[in-house]
């Protein structure tokens, strides 16, 4: 039979559904309600994805920012990046780029800053080690999170989302300190 013809039998949308198949349907109904109950369970209890604003911008634009910042804020330098130690409550940039996050930064224990996040070529996903908070980074797109860090210590930026070769080797740092 062809979906050009009528079908064969006309109520065919009220035929006696199996047993199995009810069941089958429930159970997957009922998963997709846990699942999407888990996603804003998930957001307030997680602590993975952080609350975030997004705003557009343009790769030109969020590299004027990091640049600026780390102009006026730099302390040192490790292996040739910049360790930026920007004032608590002010805008901190950071970008991703093939295949690096840039700068350091260096950040005070109990502060608040907004940090922006955005992408200099294409989709990179920040992975904040151990603490595990994860949040995705495209360019054309800046992503805010306002963190307050309470522990003091050495964070590592792992990028989690495939962006090459050199994929495995993009990795950032964000130190805490008391
Ligand atoms: Cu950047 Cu993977």
């Amino acid at each position: 039979m062809s979906s050009y013809l009528p079908p064969a039998e006309r109520i065919w949308w009220n035929e006696p559904v199996g047993k199995t198949e009810i069941v089958w349907i429930l159970l997957a109904f009922v998963w997709c309600l846990i699942l999407f109950f888990m996603m804003p369970y998930w957001h307030m209890y997680g602590k993975q994805n952080l609350s975030n604003e997004a705003y557009q911008t343009t790769p030109a634009k969020h590299e004027a920012n990091v640049k600026a910042m780390v102009d006026k804020y730099k302390v040192r330098e490790e292996a040739g990046i910049p360790v930026v130690a920007p004032p608590p409550g002010s805008d901190v940039y950071l970008l991703g780029r093939i295949w690096q996050w840039y700068p350091m930064l260096e950040l005070q224990k109990n502060q608040s800053y907004r940090l922006h996040l955005s992408s200099l070529d294409w989709q990179h996903g920040f992975s904040l080690q151990p603490v595990n908070i994860n949040i995705q980074v495209l360019p054309g797109y800046e992503t805010v999170v306002t963190m307050t860090p309470d522990q003091a210590g050495e964070y590592t930026i792992v990028c989690n989302e495939y962006c090459g070769l050199g994929h495995h080797t993009m990795l950032g740092k964000i130190y805490v300190k008391e």
